[in-house]
C-alpha cells in the first residue's frame, strides 16, 4: 500500500453500511431510522427514541406500555454494583465508575454468554434502565448522601433528576434533560460506537463492546469533551454578580488568548461537521431555557464570547457537548458526571449498533504501513 492511501484517524473512510443513523454534513441534519433528530426532541420521550433506535419503528401505545414497564423495572441499582462502586475511591473518575459497573453487570447477567439477537436485547435494555441509578449513587456517594431509590411513577427523565437530586424537577428542567438524552442517543460511526463495533465484530460480548466504548468515550476530543467545557467556564470564572454583556467580553478576551496560544478549546470543531453541528440549535435552544428559568444570564454572556471569538478567529463550530455542559451544570450536576449521562444516553445507540453489526458481521482489521527499522538480525 503506497503511503498516500494512508487515511490518519480513518478520516473520509466509509468502512460498513448502518441503518441506525444519518450523518449528512451538507445539509447539516441527522436522522434516527429515517426520523430528523429535531422533530424527536420535539415530539419524543427518551424512551420511544430508545425503542426506535432498536427496533427501527417507533412504538405503538401498547408496545411503549410494554417497554416502559420492562424499563422501569430495571431501574434499581443491583446491590453488587453498589458493593463494587462503594470499594472505589470517591476520588475516581466517575466514568471510571461507569466503566467499572457496565464491566460488573455483564459478568452477573443471567445470559451474559448467550449472544443472540434476543438475550442482546435484554442486555441494552438492563443496561439502559440501570445506569441512570449507577450515574446518580456515584453523584451522591462523593457527598455522603444515602441512594435514593427510583420511582416507577415517573418517566425515566423525572426518574433520572429524582435520583440524582432526591428532588422532582419542575416540568421545563425534565424537558430539557429529555432533549439532551435524545441528542446524545446516536451519531453513525463516532469513535466510541466505532470501539463497540470493532469488539463486537470479535464475537465478543456485548458488555464488553459496551465497556470499551465507555472507554473511548471518556477521552476530550470525545464525550469527556463536555466535561472540559465546564473547565473552560470555570478558568474563565463564572461571576453570577456580572451582566451577559461583561462575561462574554471576558470571554472573547480568554478565547483569544487560547488561539493566540494555539490551544484547542473543547466543544468546538467536529471530525464530520464542518459547518456547524446539526445537534447544536436544538441543544442551545434547551440551554437558553434554562438560564433563564435558573435566572443565570452569566452564562450565556460566557457562551456567547467564545463561540463569536473562536467563530472570527477560525470559523469553527461549537459541537453538542458546548450547550450540553452549561445545561447540566445549571441542573445541578456536578461537572465530572456530564460525561457519564452521555454514556447513559448513548449506550442505545451503542447497542443498536453492535446488534447490527452480529446482523452482518465481519472481523474489523485494517492494515497498517510498516515505517520501523528494516529488517536486522542478531548477531
Ligand atoms: N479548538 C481550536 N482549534 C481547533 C479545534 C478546537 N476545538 N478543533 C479543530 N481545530 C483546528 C485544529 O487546530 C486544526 O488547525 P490547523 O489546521 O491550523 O492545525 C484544524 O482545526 C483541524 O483540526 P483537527 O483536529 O485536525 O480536525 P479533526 O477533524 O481531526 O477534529 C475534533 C475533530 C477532534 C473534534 C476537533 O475539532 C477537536 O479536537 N475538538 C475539541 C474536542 C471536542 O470538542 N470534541 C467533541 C466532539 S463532538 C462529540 O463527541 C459529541
Amino acid at each position: 500500500m503506497a503511503e498516500n492511501e494512508i487515511k490518519k484517524g480513518l478520516a473520509g473512510v466509509v468502512v460498513d453500511y448502518t441503518a441506525v443513523s444519518k450523518v449528512n454534513p451538507d445539509t447539516n441534519s441527522l436522522l434516527y431510522r429515517g426520523y430528523p433528530v429535531q422533530e424527536l426532541a420535539a415530539k419524543c420521550s427518551f424512551e420511544e427514541v430508545a425503542y426506535l433506535l432498536w427496533n427501527g419503528e417507533l412504538p405503538t401505545q401498547e408496545q411503549l406500555a410494554e417497554f416502559t414497564a420492562r424499563e422501569r423495572a430495571g431501574r434499581a441499582l443491583d446491590p453488587v454494583v453498589k458493593q463494587v462502586i462503594d470499594a472505589l475511591p470517591v476520588t475516581s473518575h466517575p466514568m471510571d465508575v461507569c466503566r467499572t459497573a457496565a464491566s460488573v453487570m455483564g459478568a452477573r447477567h443471567p445470559l451474559a454468554e448467550d449472544s443472540s439477537r434476543d438475550a442482546n436485547m435484554a442486555k441494552a435494555v438492563d443496561l439502559f434502565a440501570a445506569m441512570p441509578a449507577v450515574v446518580a449513587y456515584d453523584q451522591r456517594r462523593r457527598h455522603g448522601q444515602d441512594v435514593v431509590e427510583p420511582r416507577d411513577d415517573l418517566g425515566y427523565s423525572a426518574n433520572f433528576l429524582w435520583m440524582a437530586f432526591g428532588e422532582e424537577q419542575v416540568p421545563e428542567v425534565v424537558e430539557a434533560f429529555n432533549v439532551s438524552m435524545i441528542l446524545y442517543a446516536e451519531h453513525s460511526f463516532n469513535a466510541s460506537t466505532f470501539t463497540a463495533r470493532v469488539i463486537t465484530s470479535t464475537l465478543s460480548d456485548l458488555h464488553s463492546a459496551v465497556t470499551g466504548a465507555i472507554g473511548a468515550l471518556k477521552g476530550p476530543l470525545h464525550g469527556g469533551a463536555n466535561e472540559a467545557v465546564m473547565h473552560t467556564f470555570d478558568e474563565i470564572g463564572i461571576r453570577q454578580e456580572e451582566s451577559l454583556e461583561e462575561a462574554a467580553a471576558r470571554a472573547k478576551a480568554w478565547m483569544e488568548d487560547a488561539l493566540a496560544q494555539k490551544k484547542k478549546v473543547m466543544g468546538f470543531g467536529h471530525r464530520v461537521y464542518k459547518h456547524g453541528d446539526s445537534r447544536v440549535p436544538t441543544m442551545k435552544a434547551a440551554l437558553d431555557k434554562m438560564i433563564a428559568h435558573y435566572g443565570r444570564p452569566e452564562l450565556l454572556g460566557l457562551y456567547n464570547g467564545l463561540e463569536t471569538a473562536m467563530d472570527e478567529a477560525k470559523a469553527i463550530k461549537p459541537n453538542l457537548d458546548y450547550p450540553a455542559g452549561p445545561t447540566y451544570h445549571l441542573m445541578g450536576f456536578e461537572t465530572p458526571t456530564f460525561t457519564p449521562l452521555f454514556v447513559a444516553s448513548r449506550i442505545t445507540g451503542w447497542t443498536a449498533h453492535i446488534m447490527e453489526q452480529l446482523d452482518a458481521n465481519s472481523l474489523i482489521r485494517p492494515l497498517s504501513e510498516y515505517n520501523g527499522v528494516e529488517e536486522r538480525h542478531l548477531p
